[in-house]
């Protein structure tokens, strides 16, 4: 079985626009390689909702030195009501390294820790490798990778492009082999 065939949903939280707008551009990247995925805002989303796709993607802010976008902190109980167990989830996460380099990308350890909390199984870990940041909530315990994709619209802006290009085909990768190892 490969990601296409899988009913897939995008969810995003956003105060600026930044982390739709990426959302987006990975929609129009997995496109290109065949797959469709829905775009929704997550302050218009259900537990019914969330829990009608097989593959889900998080995505999230961080703002005010270390804290959750408004609408994910809002629906926190909701989401942690969701039973996702058996899914395939991934997240990415937005950030500015330099401005926030003590609280990078905190928001998006905080969902991967409700996401795991609802069963689901995440994939899609980021090397941590090209960004320059002291502290975040989103590494994994040798610090090696981010638990999911980093997005720095405002200081690597121009590295976002290749970033997505590259973690999409990782996505499938990772999907196709899971997807392989369940049907075994
Ligand atoms: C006041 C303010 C506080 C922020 N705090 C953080 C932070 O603690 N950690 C971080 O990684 N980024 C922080 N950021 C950067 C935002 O996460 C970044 O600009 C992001 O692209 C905004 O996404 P959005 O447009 O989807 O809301 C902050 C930005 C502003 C303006």
């Amino acid at each position: 079985m490969k990601l296409a065939q899988l009913n897939a949903g995008l969810f995003f939280g956003t105060d600026t626009g930044n982390t739709e707008e990426v959302g987006e551009r990975i929609q129009k990247e997995l496109a290109s390689h065949g797959i469709e995925i829905e775009l929704i805002n997550i302050n218009e989303s259900s537990p019914e909702l969330l829990e009608s796709f097989d593959f889900l993607i998080f995505g999230i802010p961080t703002w005010d030195f270390g804290g959750i976008q408004q609408d994910w902190e809002e629906l926190e109980a909701e989401f942690l009501s969701c039973n996702l167990s058996g899914k395939l989830t991934a997240l990415y996460g937005l950030g500015d390294q330099f401005g926030y380099g003590d609280y990078f990308l905190d928001a998006m350890g905080w969902l991967h820790e409700r996401v795991l909390k609802t069963g689901a199984t995440v994939i899609g870990a980021w090397p941590t490798e090209g960004y320059e940041f002291t502290e975040s909530l989103a590494l994994n315990e040798d610090r090696s990778a981010f638990c999911g994709l980093a997005i720095d619209e405002d200081q690597q802006f121009e590295l976002t492009d290749e970033r997505i290009s590259k973690w999409v085909t990782q996505l499938i990768d990772e999907c196709s082999q899971l997807l392989d190892e369940q049907s075994a």
